[in-house]
């Protein structure tokens, strides 16, 4: 067996892109199987940070396959800005990049449409990164959809002008006030997509197929996180796509009794960007001070991502849903100076204690319970053994595992590929 996924297990933003790129080594190829530029994986390299959108997070590595899946959905204006923001980075993307035909197309329209039905929906909005994700994915499974092949086909922009059309006659029956240049949008568009043909467009799971026959080890690379899952996380306050373990067989085409490790991607505490329920928020000073050491700024929106305890109940069910097998615990370097710890291990409902994940957390009936754990002072970011560890990190540590029953093996203390301890 010799595909491993990598998986957000909370509300996306855990820290996966750091992951992916300080374990790529171990892997031939990396492959992203879901989403599109509603992600942001940060990959910090020296003092340079790059935010990659689209494209896997193993491409600093210039020995390796990356591979944009079937499952994932792509603006070909995005693509154009992520690559060229790359042209100081010595990469050689016709070789390292590869992109599925059957990768979904998002048309300007789609990207006009997500921000209609924003508005439309109030304050009930899902607080979407506007990129025309939902839209997308809605064309895909009402089968409207363009594919990446589709732009080699002659013809395919009689298929579009009628998508187009489609999109402006729901547009205008929202009734909502948006303005928008589309001759503008347009032009910006087929020019991008004149960039993207360029590219190494491919039968994915063909290559991929190859790839497990020759033996080569490829990792999975998964956008969002599993509290977004279209059928499992917060819906309907959730992304479009499939963010847990099933949507890789089915965003890459990789069987699934070819699947090896399922590592699940966490943070020490929780963060979550947009709308929906979230229980262990934390609205007082402790919370402004995680957003600020954590610098929680979406990576995509720049919005300010709303900061909370670690929520043991959502994270045992994403470790359930996903059968993760090994756990990485990111930024406990931020939790440093926090004199009591708290940890979301159960909730009330309607005044009854609940451990497991109920229907819908959209209830203000749904509060936390926490169990509570004395912090450590230690600057942790310079440490590279776990036996130096402070001894109450190693307690927080030991209660996190035994709770979810799945060794924690990766333990990073800041963003830098060598701030990462393997146990
Ligand atoms: P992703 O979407 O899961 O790849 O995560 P993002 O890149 O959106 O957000 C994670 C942020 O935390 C990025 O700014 C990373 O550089 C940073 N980061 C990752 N791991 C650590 C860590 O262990 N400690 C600290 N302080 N920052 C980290
Ligand atoms: P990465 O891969 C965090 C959130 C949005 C919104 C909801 C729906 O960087 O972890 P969408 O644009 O999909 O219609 O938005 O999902 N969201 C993310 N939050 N990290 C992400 O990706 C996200 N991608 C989407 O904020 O609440
Ligand atoms: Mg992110």
């Amino acid at each position: 067996m010799f595909v491993d996924l990598l998986l957000g297990l909370q509300w996306g933003d855990e820290g996966k892109g750091k992951i992916v790129d300080a374990i790529s080594a171990e892997y031939s190829i990396i492959s992203r199987f879901q989403g599109g530029p509603n992600a942001g994986h940060t990959i910090k390299i020296g003092n340079n940070s790059h935010v990659l959108h689209t494209i896997p997070s193993g491409i600093f590595h210039n020995n390796l396959i990356n591979i944009i899946g079937n499952g994932v959905v792509i603006d070909p204006i995005i693509f154009e800005k992520e690559i060229l923001k790359l042209s100081d980075s010595n990469i050689d993307f016709k070789k390292n990049l590869l992109i599925s035909k059957k990768a979904h197309l998002i048309i300007p329209t789609h990207c006009l449409l997500d921000q209609a039905s924003e508005k439309s929906k109030g304050i009930k909005k899902i607080g979407s990164t506007l990129k025309g994700i939902g839209p997308t994915y809605m064309d895909k499974t009402g089968r409207n959809g363009i594919r990446i092949g589709d732009i080699f086909i002659e013809g395919w922009k009689t298929q579009y002008a009628k998508l187009k059309n489609k999109h402006l006659n729901i547009i205008n029956s929202l009734n909502v006030d948006i303005s928008f240049n589309l001759k503008k949008l347009e032009d910006t568009f087929f020019e991008s997509i004149e960039f993207l043909k360029k590219f190494s467009i491919i039968d994915s799971e063909n290559f991929l197929f190859d790839s497990l026959r020759g033996g080569k080890k490829i990792l999975a690379e998964g956008a969002q996180g599993s509290m977004l899952d279209i059928d499992f996380g917060t819906y309907p306050y959730v992304t479009s796509s499939n963010t847990t373990a099933a949507g890789a067989c089915s965003g890459l085409g990789i069987p699934p009794t070819k699947i090896n490790k399922v590592i699940g991607i966490f943070k020490a505490y929780t963060t979550r960007v947009g709308s929906g329920p979230f229980p262990s928020e934390i609205f007082d000073d402790i919370g402004e001070k995680i957003s600020r050491v954590g610098n929680e700024f979406g990576a995509t929106t720049g919005r300010a991502r709303r900061c909370g305890w670690l929520d043991l109940v959502s994270l045992k069910y994403a470790v359930d849903i996903n059968g993760v097998t090994e756990l990485a615990i990111m930024k406990s370097d931020v939790m440093s100076g926090i004199n009591k710890i708290k940890v979301c291990t159960a909730y009330t409902q309607f005044g009854k204690e609940i451990s497991r994940m109920p229907f819908s957390l959209n209830s203000a009936s749904i509060s936390p319970i926490y169990s509570e754990f004395d912090g450590w002072n230690e600057d942790i970011t310079n440490i590279k053994s776990e036996s130096q560890l402070p001894i109450n990190l190693k307690k927080y540590i030991l209660f996190i595992e035994k709770k979810l029953g799945v060794p924690i093996k990766i333990i990073s203390v800041g963003p830098k590929r060598d701030q990462t301890i393997y146990r």
